[in-house]
């Protein structure tokens, strides 16, 4: 009895770890909730593969718990059963079942394989061209054709095919957006670009959250970035908006004067500045300080104090800044926006 009653609590402990780990989803950081054709292509990938795994599986624990119900020892019995060996029904059948299974698992899996890589080229001229660069720790986004880089956040028109090239400023990266495709590595040098597609799903307004899924340092696990898909329309106004956006968009003189003594030799703003660090232009409509931080003054401050403690290991220099500077400069970023 006692047995028993201790049986129970160790499955409603499990029961209970199981319910909490459930809540650690995230809807849009999940390839079980796929968007666009890409990800949905993958996820039935993911069913088959799931499907023929269990298969196996309850087969293989029915004939176990068959085998050990109907031939264990009785009593009083002290013979040996018969002994099967060399049987050539049997051999052949567990030969070709998993061959089978190979098969069904490998051919659509080769299929889509092909049918998602890409070339250095977009297939089409539909396609919306984008070079994503990993940096130590943060995303480059450049639209070449659109003539604008981005830092961190990557706003793309909805129902569009998207052609991405992939390299590295420095380590090995994996650019991961789950709700939308797999993961592609970004490697260092040119001769070393990746090149992938995945089409940004039907749903306007949404943001789904992206990874960099290959351990590069220090801050990896913070190298987090966002994906923005809006309507046709609004990425047009998004577009002519960052064209038009220019270091004076921010109503702070003071806070300017400290940017464009200290930070501007590594972070654009508009058409203006260094490519070493991120672009900050539109910095006031983002949702996250260093793609990491919620979004408010504070956490600004506390980021450009001192970059380390924030993301062990990144790039940013700690700037020799008063509290005031920090206090305007922090005022100047957040009051960049987009027209
Ligand atoms: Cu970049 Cu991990």
């Amino acid at each position: 009895m006692k047995k028993w009653l201790q049986k129970g609590r160790f499955l409603s402990l499990f029961a209970m770890l199981a319910l909490l780990l459930m809540g650690c989803g995230d809807p849009t950081l999940s390839a079980l909730i796929p968007q666009g054709e890409v990800a949905d292509k993958q996820f039935q990938l993911m069913l088959i593969s799931i499907s023929i795994m269990i298969l196996v599986l309850v087969v293989v624990f029915v004939l176990y718990a068959f085998v050990l119900l109907k031939f264990r020892k009785k009593k009083g019995d002290n013979s040996t059963p018969k002994q099967v060996e060399g049987n050539h029904m049997l051999e052949l059948l567990w030969t070709v079942i998993p061959i089978l299974l190979l098969i069904i698992l490998a051919v659509p899996t080769v299929m889509r394989t092909f049918e998602f890589s890409a070339d250095a080229k977009p297939a089409s001229k539909n396609e919306l061209s984008i070079k994503v660069t990993g940096h130590q720790y943060w995303w480059e986004f450049e639209y070449p054709k659109e003539e604008l880089i981005t830092s961190q956040e990557l706003v793309l028109p909805a129902d569009t095919k998207v052609h991405v090239e992939l390299s590295s400023a420095d380590v090995i990266h994996s650019f991961w957006i789950p709700s939308l495709a797999g993961k592609t590595d970004t490697n260092p040098g040119d001769k070393n670009k990746n090149y992938m597609w995945f089409d940004t799903g039907s749903k306007t307004d949404v943001v789904y959250k992206g990874k960099c899924a290959e351990l590069c340092g220090a801050s990896h696990a913070l190298m987090d970035f966002k994906v923005r898909v809006v309507s046709k329309e609004d990425y047009k106004n998004w577009v002519a908006g960052y064209k038009a956006a220019d270091d004076k968009s921010s109503a702070n003189a003071d806070g300017q004067q400290v940017f464009e003594k200290n930070c501007l030799s590594c972070h654009a703003v508009g058409q203006n500045g260094g490519n070493t660090g991120p672009s900050l232009t539109g910095f006031g409509d983002k949702d996250r300080v260093a793609g990491i931080l919620e979004h408010d003054k504070e956490n600004l401050k506390k980021w450009i104090k001192d970059p380390q403690e924030v993301k062990p290991g990144n790039n940013m220099p700690k700037v020799n800044l008063s509290d005031e500077e920090i206090d305007a400069v922090s005022d100047y970023l957040l009051g960049l926006k987009l027209k």
